[in-house]
């Protein structure tokens, strides 16, 4: 049965909020405080409707057959008005010379739908100045409406709790730490509290004077203006005010432009819009992002200050001597193809390598294998996911065939039990942490994290497990192991579903729980009860990243975590499965589109005749048939004369690449090396020619995401000065030497790749319009996959296979010299070294520089103060940094974040590799610490978030305003719902 809403039948969904179904209907109420993604916050009363006869508020009713809603009975209306009358005594209405008037203002908005003209509730001064502490966002207090959002956003979406609304106050404002300022709270920038007000109470500070005709006034003028609209308002009513600031809203259009785009830095995916002015960036607005919705983090929404640095390169640049001088566009690509030929000529088409770009779009990653293999003739070709996931990728093709997360952002918010091996999630992958942090703290998830650091999802897990370095194989053996031993196993579904466990379960006879608990200093019960987790929860995802993949046993450890899903019966269910959280934004569309030395795009190996043959009608080319160089070997090739020459684009090698000095050395000795980049990076220092490109803002293309997620990027500005996309100058350079590429747009691009790559079949520009995107595999009718495996694995009997493994010690273990593990990652604020990070002020002023995290029992022994200078001293290299005693470490282990090109932590690191994929053991490092007689400040300065005191709550614990004495629901006879205090994500509250 449907129910009647203003006496028309509706059909009824279920699980629907009221407010959703009017919203669906067309009709339109007020609704100040709701936000879809945020829930029933309740504090506005403007949705207040009749259903059944009864005043309710629409937000927090579900819909139900046979019930009858009046949304505009006179009731209904009367209470709307009330409640959104005492709103405004708590914000002054300047429309026309407010930054936030852009048409999408939530106030503005509904005195628009009330056809207000005057109110009653007067204004009201709160006793507080506005705050602008923080360097991307400030708050005014004057204007905040108390609505909540922000509060929500924070506490339930963020997660980062850093906001409360204090409501027992006589004038209730919103709180950072309890009343701290932003500057000096918590705060972690996400900017989700500025995305979701719906006024201008929260702004942009690169919004503020820059939006609006009349905005950049001085202060002065504009409190005049204000003035004279609030003295002519109570004779000509809002309704020709409105009018004015609707007309300037309008004029507004002309001048701002709204651009989609993909975010630029990890490998989450968010998408959103950006607007601009001319080359100004006014804000990214995530609305509703199909993998982040309304998130970002700092860098997605506040870090794109680098666009238009003034130290962009933007002419060609040639080497000569030690100097570089300007060229043209012409000398710079002519010298480049005569020098490519005339090598290719003298040593062979193998004395040349190319190395793709995992910050460039998937179509600029099959130029460059495209031009390596069809124009010069090599399969040395690689990628940066040679540095960090490619150990997962083998793990995942030995045991369920294809190298990509098993499932979606979503099914890891589903998931009973999430495992987390490896990987500072909360500031690596920022927004996909959210999802854990939220399903953990609303909805019951369970958290296991095993790590050396005790970071935010450490501090979070109900358990944690701190292991000792490189032994994450040993205890994921022994947990699986035990449910083996003990019957936990999911029978049926290996039964049915993976091979070859005689095998696995005798590769598994030496985890015992002994031997782990020795090995790996974990307590028998730790090991038993984690085993026990994961073998009773009814759904399991394990995230893993770079502490697991940069060892010398990265494939096997990624191996073992599979083994453990598929013994557990985890995979092939929402919910479940395996994800290696990719680090760059397009780290998995370079590989996906060729940008390997032994596979062609879509993974389509480069020594089968038959696959060979089909790129080969295709491109009408003989294609080498023998895998090439990674990038690994790439070096060792320099080093031994084999490798002549390299070009190079949007890739640090030179620091982020192990062991930094062995890697120097070796660019130094290549005869020609082209480098192609947005700005002078140190890689360019050893270049001969440098050629500027594009970043993603100004150009046109598609990025993968970790769950598979192909998606669309629009142009928001023109290349700046002479750089141009990266794609168009592979289109001319490999003209230059001698291949016939027409390509006018990305899309044609694309076009080629779908038709030779069975996993992007379907995939066109249209399916991927705006906000839509796929997650691979498509068919060719465009139907793609957001859970893999729903009907088999990826391998030829479509069966997964369990892979025997053995577990051998680390290298570079601390001795008697090098007596210290040294450990190293990312940091929230600072992508890898930081090229593009450092060029925001704001994230500069956060994390001004790199430094050393230490314990504190080791600080005590050594003497040790915060800010002291040490100098770290490995077998590879040294550096000096400044000491951050935290308890995020403990013992002999250190923390160096690689947010510093001047003393990258990659001079310590080795040249040791997983034995499968050479991914560098960065994580396997030895230093000495030597304490220098030289003391600063900290490192990190008191304006960062980690010196702040979050204050948790439930949400926006709206039962405290109705508890006020001067709370009055509006309207006669309304029937209060409680809001429970915890609300299940998505579901009525
Ligand atoms: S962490 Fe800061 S920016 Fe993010 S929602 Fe909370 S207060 Fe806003
Ligand atoms: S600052 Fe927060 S409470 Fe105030 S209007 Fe904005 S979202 Fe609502
Ligand atoms: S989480 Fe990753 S993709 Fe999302 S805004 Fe942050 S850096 Fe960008
Ligand atoms: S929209 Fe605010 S109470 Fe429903």
């Amino acid at each position: 049965m449907p129910f009647l809403l203003n006496g028309k039948p509706q059909e009824v969904h279920p699980g629907e909020r009221l407010i959703d179904a009017i919203n669906r209907s067309g009709i339109g109420i007020p609704q100040v405080c709701y936000h879809p993604q945020l829930g029933a916050i309740q504090t506005c009363d403007t949705c207040m409707v009749e259903a059944d006869g009864k005043l309710v508020r629409a937000c927090a009713t579900m819909t139900a057959e046979g019930l009858r809603v009046e949304t505009g009975s006179s009731r209904a209306q009367a209470a709307q008005r009330e409640a959104f009358d005492h709103l405004l005594g708590n914000h002054l209405l300047y429309c026309t010379v407010c930054d936030n008037n852009n048409g999408n203002c939530t106030i503005h908005n509904t005195t628009r739908l009330l056809a207000l003209e005057h109110q009653d509730t007067p204004f009201r001064t709160k006793p507080y100045e506005v705050d602008s502490t923080n360097p991307f966002y400030r708050y005014d207090p004057q204007q905040c409406i108390l609505c909540g959002r922000c509060v929500e956003a924070c506490q339930n979406l963020q997660v980062n709790e850093t906001l409360s609304i204090h409501w027992e106050d006589p004038h209730p404002r919103v709180l950072w730490d309890g009343g701290a300022p932003i500057g000096e709270s918590s705060c972690v920038s996400c900017g989700h509290c500025v995305t979701v007000c719906p006024c201008n109470a929260l702004m942009e500070k690169s919004m503020l004077g820059q939006a609006g005709y009349f905005t950049a006034l001085p202060n002065q003028a504009l409190t005049g203006m204000i003035d004279i609209v609030k003295g002519v308002e109570p004779e000509i009513g809002y309704g020709s005010i409105l009018r004015l600031s609707e007309a300037e809203a309008t004029m507004r259009e002309s001048q701002i432009k709204r651009t989609k785009t993909v975010c630029t830095y990890c490998g989450v995916g968010c998408s959103f819009e950006i607007w601009t002015r001319d080359r100004h960036i006014l804000k990214v607005e995530p609305t509703d992002g199909p993998a982040n919705g309304v998130s970002t983090c700092i860098k997605g929404k506040f870090g794109w200050d680098y666009v238009n640095s003034s130290d962009r390169l933007t002419r060609p640049l040639i080497r000569e001597g030690q100097k570089f001088r300007e060229a043209t566009w012409d000398e710079a690509l002519s010298l480049v193809a005569r020098r490519f030929s005339e090598i290719k000529a003298a040593h062979g088409p193998d004395a040349l390598a190319f190395i793709s770009s995992s910050k460039c779009t998937n179509e600029e990653s099959y130029l460059m294998q495209k031009l390596a293999r069809a124009v010069i003739g090599t399969n040395n070709m690689d990628n940066c996911s040679r540095y960090c996931q490619a150990p997962a990728t083998i793990g995942l093709f030995r045991t369920v065939g294809y190298g990509g997360d098993s499932g979606s952002i979503s099914d890891i918010e589903q998931a009973s039990l999430v495992v987390i091996v490896g990987s500072n999630t909360a500031e690596s992958h920022p927004v996909l942490a959210t999802r854990v942090k939220r399903s953990h703290k609303l909805r019951g998830q369970k958290l296991i994290v095993s790590d050396l650091r005790e970071h935010e999802m450490a501090r979070r897990a109900d358990v944690f497990l701190h292991p000792r370095p490189g032994t994450d194989l040993i205890w994921l053996s022994a947990v699986a192991r035990y449910i083996f031993d003990n019957g936990l196993a999911r029978r049926a579904f290996i039964d049915r579903w993976v091979g070859n466990e005689d095998e696995y379960r005798k590769s598994l006879e030496p985890f015992t729980l002994e031997m782990a608990s020795e090995r790996c200093g974990l307590s028998q019960e730790t090991i038993v009860k984690v085993a026990t987790m994961i073998a009773e929860a009814d759904s399991v995802c394990i995230l893993w990243a770079m502490g697991v993949t940069q060892h010398v046993m990265g494939s096997d450890t990624s191996t073992a975590i599979s083994n453990l899903l598929l013994a557990t019966g985890n995979y092939m269910r929402p919910g479940t499965g395996a994800y290696p959280l990719r680090g760059h934004n397009n780290v998995q569309g370079a590989s996906d589109h060729g940008a390997m030395p032994n596979y062609l795009p879509g993974y389509q190996k480069v020594d089968d005749p038959a696959i060979r043959a089909r790129f080969e009608k295709a491109w009408k080319v003989t294609l080498p048939a023998k895998p090439g160089l990674d990038n690994h070997l790439m070096i060792d090739a320099i080093h031994d004369g084999r490798l002549k020459s390299m070009y190079v684009f949007g890739e640090e090698m030179s620091l982020v690449d192990s062991n930094a000095g062995y890697v120097a050395a070796a660019l130094e000795k290549l005869d020609f090396f082209v480098m192609q980049e947005i700005f002078f990076s140190e890689t360019c220092r050893f270049a001969d020619v440098i050629l500027p490109a594009s970043p993603s803002l100004e150009k046109e293309g598609t990025f993968t995401s970790t769950e598979r997620r192909i998606q669309r990027l629009y142009q928001v500005m023109e290349p700046l000065g002479d750089s141009r996309p990266d794609w168009r100058i592979l289109v001319d350079l490999a003209n230059r030497l001698g291949a016939e590429w027409t390509y006018k747009h990305p899309s044609e691009i694309y076009e080629e790749i779908a038709s030779l790559t069975p996993l992007m079949a379907g995939v066109t520009y249209e399916r991927l319009e705006n906000f839509k995107s796929l997650q691979w595999p498509v068919a060719p009718d465009g139907s793609d996959q957001p859970l893999l495996y729903t009907e088999q694995f990826k391998t030829p009997d479509g069966r997964a296979q369990f892979f025997p493994l053995a577990w051998t010690e680390p290298t570079n273990q601390p001795d008697k010299e090098y007596d210290l593990h040294l450990n190293n990652g990312r940091l929230l604020e600072h992508f890898h070294e930081g090229n593009l990070t450092y060029r925001t002020e704001g994230i500069r002023e956060k994390v001004p520089c790199t430094f050393v995290e230490v314990s504190p029992e080791l600080a005590s022994a050594r003497g040790i103060e915060t800010g002291t200078w040490v100098r770290l001293s490995s077998r590879f290299g040294d550096v000096k940094a400044q000491a951050l005693i935290t308890d995020r470490v403990t013992g002999n282990e250190l923390y160096m974040p690689m947010n510093s090109s001047l003393e990258p932590v990659n001079a310590l690191t080795s040249s040791c590799t997983d034995k499968v994929t050479h991914t560098p053991a960065y994580k396997e490092t030895s230093v000495r610490l030597t304490v220098l007689d030289q003391k600063g400040e900290s490192p990190l300065p008191r304006s960062n978030q980690r010196f702040g005191h979050p204050t948790p709550q439930r949400g926006v614990e709206v039962e405290r305003k109705w508890a006020r004495s001067d709370y009055h629901p509006p309207g006669n006879g309304l029937v209060q719902i409680k809001a429970p205090l915890a609300a299940p994500a998505g579901q009525e509250r």
